[in-house]
């Protein structure tokens, strides 16, 4: 059995694209993936109906061509079973969790050690399949788990960020999620064509990055929730917001939410809201209109 975390984007994304930081944290749930006896090279997720051969022409079964090209070592044929703990295509990481627990259940039934950085590379190969280009983030954060700041590079720069007090959380899903591939794109377009208040809009995320992790680490749920709301303000602002992703922030926050945004690419997906003990329950009664799924995770 290999295990994955799902993640939420706590602050940065897509400015983290650009080289920009961002707060990530692996939640307790994610992806379990098994290698089962016989059958060939397959990857099977029977919750979702998934059963793919690597030669097959979805993207599932490309990633996973790609992800058992990438690992080194001699794989054989191996049946690969998963189990999903978090929903797919909701900017909860599933698509990430499911390539580094993937790598992790083929690695050890082949009996090779699998370092950080092979893996990190299998699975940015079966992430590309997905996101075209993708920061490394989501499984930086499916690897580690916990809180982490993470920034673009090569390699990549992973620093743990330790909680002063877990952070408690409501997530919930708004509408079905976007492409990922598509979102990063349109902030591509939008950057080439206002690049001078772009720039600014990327820097300004940076900044709010700074003074959420220092805010996570002392403690003061005030300004990191206040952080997180700017954040959406400005990932509005690189057209990656929609209306209802902006409602229900709204609603988080009229229902006593610290903070609220969007997390993940945008377009759809989910948002993240910072509560406190009084707020909590109130918070998700709010979002839970919405009809989509609702999680409470506590982080850090
Ligand atoms: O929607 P998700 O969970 O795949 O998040 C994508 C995060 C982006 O910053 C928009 C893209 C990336 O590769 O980091």
């Amino acid at each position: 059995m290999a295990f994955a975390h799902g993640k939420i984007l706590l602050l940065g994304e897509h400015a983290v694209v650009y080289g920009r930081p961002a707060l990530a944290a692996g939640l307790d749930r994610g992806m379990t993936a098994s290698v089962v006896d016989g059958g060939g090279a397959r990857l099977q997720i029977p919750a979702w109906g998934v059963d793919v051969s690597p030669a097959d022409s979805s993207a599932v079964a490309r990633a996973f061509a790609a992800l058992l090209g990438a690992l080194p070592g001699e794989l054989g044929g191996p049946t690969v079973r998963v189990e999903p703990g978090i929903p797919g295509g909701a900017g909860l990481g599933s698509s990430a969790a499911l390539a580094v627990a993937t790598a992790r259940a083929l690695a050890a039934h082949a009996g090779f050690d699998l370092d950080d950085d092979a893996l990190f590379d299998a699975a940015m190969a079966a992430e590309r399949v997905f996101h075209g280009n993708p920061s490394g983030l989501d499984h930086a954060a499916a690897m580690h788990g916990g809180l982490l700041r993470y920034v673009r590079g090569m390699p990549p720069s992973l620093t743990p960020v330790v909680a002063n007090t877990p952070l408690s959380l409501v997530v919930a899903q708004v509408a079905p999620g976007a492409d990922t591939g598509a979102m990063v794109g349109g902030v591509a377009e939008r950057r080439a064509r206002l690049p001078v208040a772009i720039e600014a809009a990327l820097d300004a995320i940076a900044a709010l990055v700074d003074r959420a992790q220092h805010a996570v680490e002392v403690g003061d749920v005030v300004s990191l929730g206040e952080a997180m709301t700017v954040n959406h303000g400005l990932l509005a602002a690189l057209g990656v917001s929609t209306p209802a992703l902006d409602a229900a922030c709204h609603a988080a926050r009229a229902a006593g939410a610290l903070g609220a945004k969007l997390t993940g690419a945008g377009g759809g997906g989910c948002v993240v809201a910072l509560v406190d003990d009084a707020s909590a329950d109130p918070v998700v009664s709010a979002l839970a209109e919405s009809g989509g799924m609702v999680l409470r995770a506590s982080v850090g």
